[in-house]
């Protein structure tokens, strides 16, 4: 640690890190530059896109918005950390079923932002996820497929149907 970072520890997909940070740095720099978890990505670094969200002890958030010294000590969760092993998370099922993404850009905040619509209410209205995914932009697919998909991810998530269970 230098006169100009500090140290902090990131509990990141279940695994405790430990890095050294600028104070300037943001969470999203800390997590793909220092940590390696590029799934996160980033577009505008201003609040705008939403390509960059995460969880934040279990919170949506923007990690361009936020300093990575003021998530010391936080539990963060980047789209790396919604499979299980080989199966995948159901909204990642459902957004390849429903084909909810063309470039992939902005698909990891996407899915992030999806899974805390969804984890409040399982059985949301159309409008409801458009509502949801205001702060999100995606430039190719016309939201459309990525409403069905985050629709589709609902069911998967309410009877807990597995790939392996499952039809396809
Ligand atoms: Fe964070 Fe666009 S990069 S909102
Ligand atoms: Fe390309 Fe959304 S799939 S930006």
């Amino acid at each position: 640690m230098t006169d100009t970072t500090r140290e902090i520890t990131l509990t990141v997909n279940g695994t405790e890190e430990t890095l050294e940070v600028e104070p300037r740095t943001l969470l999203v720099h800390a997590l793909r530059d220092h940590l390696d978890y590029t799934g996160s990505k980033v577009g505008c670094e201003s609040s705008l896109c939403g390509a960059c969200t995460v969880h934040v002890d279990g919170m949506a958030v923007k990690s361009c918005t936020m300093l990575a010294v003021r998530a010391d000590g936080a539990d963060v969760t980047t789209v790396e950390g919604l499979a299980d092993g080989d199966e995948l998370h159901p909204l990642q099922r459902a957004f390849r079923e429903e084909h909810g993404l063309q470039c992939g850009y902005c698909t990891p905040g996407m899915m992030l932002t999806a899974l805390s619509l969804l984890e409040e209410n399982p059985d949301p209205t159309r409008t409801e996820i458009r509502n949801a995914l205001k702060g999100n932009v995606c430039r190719c697919t016309g939201y459309h497929n990525i409403v069905d998909a985050i629709q589709r991810a609902g069911e998967l998530m309410t009877t807990g149907e597995t790939e392996a269970s499952g039809a396809d």
